[in-house]
């Protein structure tokens, strides 16, 4: 069986979705590698380290997938119409496993199934105990919290501890975190590290004592919406409108006080909520930072831009698109593991082809397409009718 790990060409991807690591484990397995050359440069793989690992270099994404089963990639390939047609080097019957946005790109989706390729997306990944080491969501979001309030002290222009020195005292900086998931608890971790007064918001219930156990403040419109607010599968539900009106008034009084705000609230499948009004913005310390996590699901902030620092009100507005990528190195070495972690259960012991085992929930909540039908009811154009754009938890559906 031959698995090709390809070059990623998207606008901002530094990161490549094999490793060195990874590749050796694959050779151990018995299946051959190829890496489309120059795949891992940006996240400081060479071409050597991977030849190095046991895998032979191709000179293109087409000669990468000659004769391959399995494509390995971070990002979606690009369709006709985008800058390039990456799937356009595809066959028939291959395998592709990425991040697809599925749920969000129906045009990419129907491509993918209209060209014969079985995908796998691997942001479908069910929160399951068992494929918490394959989710990529977690891995990246977790880099992403950590980066997220680094940059917020790069704009900063004032320190995070409390500093007793001869020239007087600075105070320490007060940082809110909004969105307690994965991403949250990592910025609440990395700013109290760095010495920050920290508090944080969510709507789910469970996160009000892991705010606490990372000595932060907890700060939410505690109602009985609010001990309702989370899914059987762990995501927090779209809320009423009495309750953002709520939750924005203490937000509203809670952000005057502070001088840092990292955001990071989803809801999958569904634009992220707004949470920071420009009227909120404007009564903000000038020299405030805030760091729009969400911005590429359309932002927590409207002021975000992708990829831009806004300057609005004195306050900073940090847009950066594809943060994990901005720790490539550290977060391809992590993307490497969840797929890898993901593909080994489906390698036998004399691999040949990959097992598709459609009893298993993690196959059949990831696998999008199959014999050039889009077969993943959770995905618009999916087998059922009554497919849910958001229907992630499963145990609800
Ligand atoms: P996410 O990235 O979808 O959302 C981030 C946070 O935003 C969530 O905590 C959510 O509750 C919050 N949020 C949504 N709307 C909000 C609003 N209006 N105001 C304030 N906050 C709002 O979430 P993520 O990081 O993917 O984690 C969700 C849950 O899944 C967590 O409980 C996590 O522990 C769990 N999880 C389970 C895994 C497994 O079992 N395999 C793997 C990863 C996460």
């Amino acid at each position: 069986m031959k698995f090709a790990i390809l070059k990623e060409r998207r606008l901002n991807e530094t990161r490549v979705a094999g490793s060195p690591e990874t590749v050796k484990k694959l050779v151990a397995l018995g299946v051959d590698v190829v890496v489309e050359k120059g795949a891992g440069t940006s996240a400081s793989v060479s071409d050597a380290d991977f030849r190095e690992a046991g895998a032979t270099v191709a000179s293109d994404a087409k000669a990468a997938l000659d004769g391959a089963d399995v494509a390995l990639k971070v990002q979606r390939p690009m369709i006709e119409g985008e800058k390039s047609d990456e799937l356009g080097n595809f066959s028939p019957g291959q395998i592709l496993v990425c991040q697809m946005a599925a749920q969000s790109e129906p045009e990419f989706v129907s491509a993918l199934a209209v060209s014969g390729v079985t995908g796998f997306a691997l942001e479908l990944m069910p929160r399951i105990t068992r494929a918490q080491s394959m989710d990529i969501l977690s891995s990246q979001s977790n880099l992403a919290g950590y980066k997220a309030v680094l940059d917020a002290a790069a704009e900063f222009g004032r320190a995070f501890p409390m500093m007793m020195t001869a020239a007087g005292t600075v105070p320490p900086a007060r940082v809110l975190v909004m969105g307690v998931g994965v991403a949250g608890l990592q910025a609440i971790a990395t700013a109290k590290r760095l010495g920050a007064v920290v508090s944080a918001t969510d709507v789910r219930p469970a996160t009000k004592e892991q705010v606490e156990s990372l000595g932060g403040k907890f700060v939410a419109v505690e109602d009985e919406e609010f001990a309702q607010a989370q899914t059987a599968g762990g995501y927090a539900k779209e809320m009423s409108d009495a309750y953002k009106e709520k939750q924005a008034a203490l937000i509203a009084e809670t952000i005057t006080k502070q001088d840092i705000v990292i955001c990071t609230a989803l809801i999958p499948g569904r634009p992220a909520p707004v949470l920071i009004s420009e009227e909120m913005v404007a009564t903000m310390k000038p020299g405030s930072v805030i760091v729009d996590l969400a911005v590429e699901a359309g932002g927590n902030c409207p002021l975000s831009k992708v990829g831009r620092v806004v300057a609005k009100h004195g306050v900073r507005i940090v847009g950066h698109a594809n943060v994990p990528g901005r720790l490539a190195d550290d977060a391809s070495r992590l993307f490497a593991r969840n797929v890898f972690n993901f593909l080994t259960p489906m390698i036998g012991d004399d691999p040949v082809a990959l097992t598709i085992d459609m009893e298993d929930e993690i196959i059949a909540g990831t696998l999008v397409t199959r014999d050039g039908k889009t077969v993943n009811e959770n995905v618009p154009g999916g087998a059922s009718e009554a497919a849910q754009p958001v229907a992630v938890d499963q145990e609800e559906a």
